[in-house]
């Protein structure tokens, strides 16, 4: 992992000395693994760091989304129990520990709320010892709720006010999560201009190894800046993929040679034909395999890879 050489090679546009090194030091606090704490504690930086198993030429990464854990264990809709799920799917990565873990928002069942994420803390914890989680927020997610149960900057590059960015290169790849969260609670999603323009800075300046995004919105209109995005990512060849939630739907497709990939929910699915689960993703530097664990839902394709090869 490489993710320290990387951020100090970034210009931080338009950030004031404090939130220079608040972005360092966040950024130090990742590197070391993103350790959580107790709510309104400061994050913690103690190690593990990542897995020695993380290979320069792949790395491997469990890639959930749409979470929904509330604060009730009990909670259920459609039949389906988010937090049993999350337990489920925890086992499995624990089984065969990847190289880090991405959830691309919706990690709370609502409206964010502390005793929602205290709970995804908990499920989290034996994995999060081992390996990296990085946790993107979506639309039913409280960006203070989360730092106020996480910690304070938890896993944050400080990079953005009021928005939560991480980066990081694992392997051969970078990994960026963005912040789409725009108000608790409402469907639509967006970046803002702050977090554009730091990204498109972040692309000018770093090296040229592919390159994926992660955010909570589909690209469908449900992100308004969503043409604004592409604008910025189309003529940048590393850009390689996006990864999304959100519509609780298991998809790919591809604009530009850019490949779209929408993470089915860990959930519950919001049509009978969807399944419930996560996604292994084995990245390398021309492309990724991205391989469907179904716990729930429609669970035809469970098991089924799809091999995606990066535009040049
Ligand atoms: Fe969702």
């Amino acid at each position: 992992m490489e993710g320290r050489r990387f951020i100090s090679d970034i210009p931080q546009a338009g950030l004031s000395r404090r939130q220079l090194l608040r972005g360092g030091l966040a950024l130090a606090a990742w590197t070391l693994g993103p350790r959580w704490t107790r709510a309104g504690e400061p994050a913690d930086v103690a190690p593990p760091e990542m897995p020695p198993s993380c290979d320069p030429e792949c790395t491997r990464w469990a890639l959930l989304s749409d979470t929904h854990i509330a604060g009730d264990p009990d909670n259920h809709y459609r039949g389906f129990y988010p937090y049993r799920n999350l337990q489920e799917v925890t086992a499995q990565i624990a089984a065969d520990l990847p190289d880090g873990v991405v959830i691309t928002g919706d990690l709370a069942r609502l409206r964010g709320q502390i005793d929602a994420y205290e709970n995804l803390k908990a499920l989290l914890g034996p994995i999060a010892e081992q390996c990296p989680i990085h946790l993107g927020l979506g639309n039913h997610d409280d960006r203070n709720d989360f730092f106020r149960a996480f910690g304070p900057g938890y896993d944050d590059d400080g990079v953005v006010a009021n928005k939560h960015v991480v980066t990081t290169e694992a392997g051969p790849v970078r990994l960026i999560v963005l912040d789409s969260l725009l108000n608790v609670n409402w469907m639509t999603g967006k970046l803002g201009p702050q977090q554009r323009t730091w990204l498109e800075t972040a692309l000018q300046s770093c090296d040229d190894r592919p390159t994926i995004l992660f955010l909570h919105h589909t690209l469908n209109g449900e992100l308004l800046d969503m043409g604004r995005l592409f604008e910025i990512i189309k003529p940048v060849p590393k850009i390689k993929a996006v990864v999304y939630g959100h519509s609780h739907k298991y998809n790919y497709s591809e604009v530009a040679g850019i490949h779209l990939i929408n993470l089915p929910a860990t959930g519950f699915n919001l049509a009978r034909r969807q399944p419930v689960g996560w996604v292994e993703a084995r990245l390398m530097q021309d492309g990724g395999e991205f391989t469907l664990h179904a716990i729930g839902g429609h669970r035809e394709n469970d098991g089924r890879t799809q091999t995606l090869t990066w535009r040049s």
